[in-house]
């Protein structure tokens, strides 16, 4: 090995930048051959560094969002959902929602693609480097009645506080009891105007007072999401029943 690509190396570890190690050859010729000047080559180098880097931090991100699935924007089919504004939905991939501390809602019959479009701007979120942490509305709960019990809970907001976006699946499948209700409030009151959150729901608002047993702290509670927010109401059958042809049973 020449002492020119001992030393890279070597400053490659240093820096904590092994993928330079693997890529600085290959770079090397096609810099040769493509005539590349210096700075080009160096550019190049630096590039894939920072290129591979970006992708695997994404990738750890998004693991550590913990989606239940891996569902794209780019899958979605808009013309199943015809409710759903393509260019909204475009916006909300942007991520710009995220600075202001705004939030998303997005409203439907089962299977009409809530899970999936949260889903999908939360992947978004987290390929632009955004901290990012998916759970159902039950699971919020159990987490900060965890921490409530544990003389937590301001904490464990504070905590919260530093993802950039929680998303909040199912709210209104399964109702909840008071203290349930009280907790999911503040988990509300404290993003408030700090950070976003993507709520999934079956109910029209106007329902939500059956979930949460009350109809002033389901209003509070509606009146600080929409405040800053992007509503999209979903519409249309379910797209998991969308190729299943009605069989009729035979008449005996
Ligand atoms: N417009 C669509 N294009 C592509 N796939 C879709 C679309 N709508 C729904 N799907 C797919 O159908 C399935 C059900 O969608 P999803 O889980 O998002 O529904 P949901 O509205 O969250 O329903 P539920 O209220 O039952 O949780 C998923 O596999 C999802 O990827
Ligand atoms: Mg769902």
């Amino acid at each position: 090995m020449s002492e020119a690509a001992k030393s890279i190396e070597y400053y490659a570890r240093a820096l904590r930048a092994p993928r330079i190690t693997d890529g600085y050859r290959d770079l090397g010729d096609r810099a040769r051959e493509a005539g590349w000047s210096h700075e080009e080559y160096l550019a190049a180098v630096l590039g894939r560094e920072v290129a591979e880097r970006e992708a695997s931090g994404a990738a750890l991100r998004i693991r550590a969002a913990r989606f239940p699935g891996a569902k794209t924007l780019e899958e979605f089919n808009f013309d199943h959902q015809p409710a759903a504004d393509r260019n909204l939905v475009a916006h909300l991939g942007t991520g710009v929602f995220l600075e202001e501390a705004r939030n998303v809602v997005l409203l439907g019959p089962p299977g009409t693609g809530k899970t999936h479009l949260a889903v999908g701007i939360g992947i978004k979120a987290a390929r632009a480097g955004h901290r990012v942490l998916f759970d159902t509305a039950t699971g919020w709960v159990t987490r900060l009645a965890e921490a409530h019990e544990r003389g937590r809970l301001p904490q464990e907001l504070a905590k919260l506080r530093r993802y950039k976006l929680l998303i909040v699946d199912e709210v209104g499948y399964i109702p909840f009891d008071q203290d349930s209700a009280n907790l999911f409030f503040q988990l509300v009151s404290s993003r408030y105007e700090h950070a976003s959150l993507v709520l999934t729901s079956n109910l029209a608002f106007s329902r939500w007072g059956e979930v949460f047993g009350d109809a002033t702290v389901a209003s509070a509670m509606i009146d600080r999401i929409v405040h800053h927010a992007e509503v999209l109401n979903l519409t249309g059958s379910s797209y998991r029943l969308r190729n299943r042809t009605t069989t009729r049973p035979q008449a005996q």
